[in-house]
C-alpha cells in the first residue's frame, strides 16, 4: 500500500465488534459528514464494508479503452465511486492533489505501482503491491500511484473508492522525467 495504517488492531475480549457497512450505509455514513473524514476512518469504512453483488450491480459497467468511473455519492467533503476495469485498464501515475483516499476491492486482483517524486531526479519507481479480492489499501496525499487490473488476470475488477475532499484535476507523471501534468480524470457517471 501507498500509505501503511494498521488499523486491524485484534479486538480484545469484551470490545464491541466493529459494525459492517453495506453500500447504502456507507453513503448514510458519508452524507452525514460536516467535515473532511481522515484516512483513518476512510479504512475503517473499506475494512468494515459488506457489500453484496446486488448492491454493486446499479454501477457495474465496463467499456473497451478505459476503465469506468461510476459515482455513487458526493458532499463538499468527500465522495464515493465504483470503478469498473477490464483486464489491461489502469490509471494513469497520479497523485491526488491535496486529497486522501482508500480502495477496497470488491472484484478480480488489483495491481498497485508506487513511486517518488524528486524535482532533480524526476519520477522514481518505489514499489509494486498486488491487492486480493476483500483488500483495503490507500493514498494519502502526498502519495504517487498507479492502480490497476492486471492485463493477465484474465478477469474483470471492481473497486469502491473513497476520497476525501472529492477529486478535482490530479497531477500525473511520466516515469524517468520530471514533467508534471494536469489530468481531469473522466466525469462519472
Ligand atoms: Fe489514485
Amino acid at each position: 500500500m501507498s500509505t501503511y495504517l494498521d488499523t486491524t488492531d485484534a479486538i480484545e475480549p469484551g470490545e464491541v465488534t466493529p459494525p459492517t457497512f453495506s453500500l447504502p450505509a456507507l453513503v448514510e455514513a458519508l452524507e452525514s459528514q460536516t467535515s473532511a473524514p481522515t484516512l483513518e476512518q476512510i479504512y475503517f469504512w473499506l475494512e468494515n464494508a459488506d457489500v453484496s453483488a446486488e448492491e454493486l450491480a446499479p454501477y457495474r459497467g465496463f467499456k473497451d479503452g478505459n476503465y469506468w468511473r461510476h459515482l455513487v455519492c458526493r458532499n463538499d467533503f468527500v465522495e464515493m465511486l465504483v470503478l469498473c476495469w477490464r483486464p489491461g485498464q489502469r490509471t494513469p501515475i497520479h497523485d491526488h492533489n491535496g486529497s486522501h483516499g482508500g480502495v477496497r476491492v470488491c472484484e478480480g486482483n488489483m495491481w498497485e505501482t508506487t513511486f517518488t517524486y524528486d524535482p532533480d531526479k524526476g519520477l522514481e519507481y518505489k514499489s509494486a503491491s498486488e491487492y486480493l479480492t476483500g483488500a483495503v489499501t490507500g493514498s494519502d496525499v502526498p502519495d504517487i500511484h498507479q492502480l490497476g487490473n492486471p492485463d493477465v488476470s484474465e478477469q474483470d475488477m471492481v473497486t469502491i473508492h473513497i476520497y476525501s475532499p472529492p477529486l478535482g484535476v490530479l497531477h500525473t507523471y511520466k516515469p524517468g522525467s520530471a514533467t508534471i501534468d494536469l489530468y481531469t480524470p473522466p466525469d462519472p457517471e
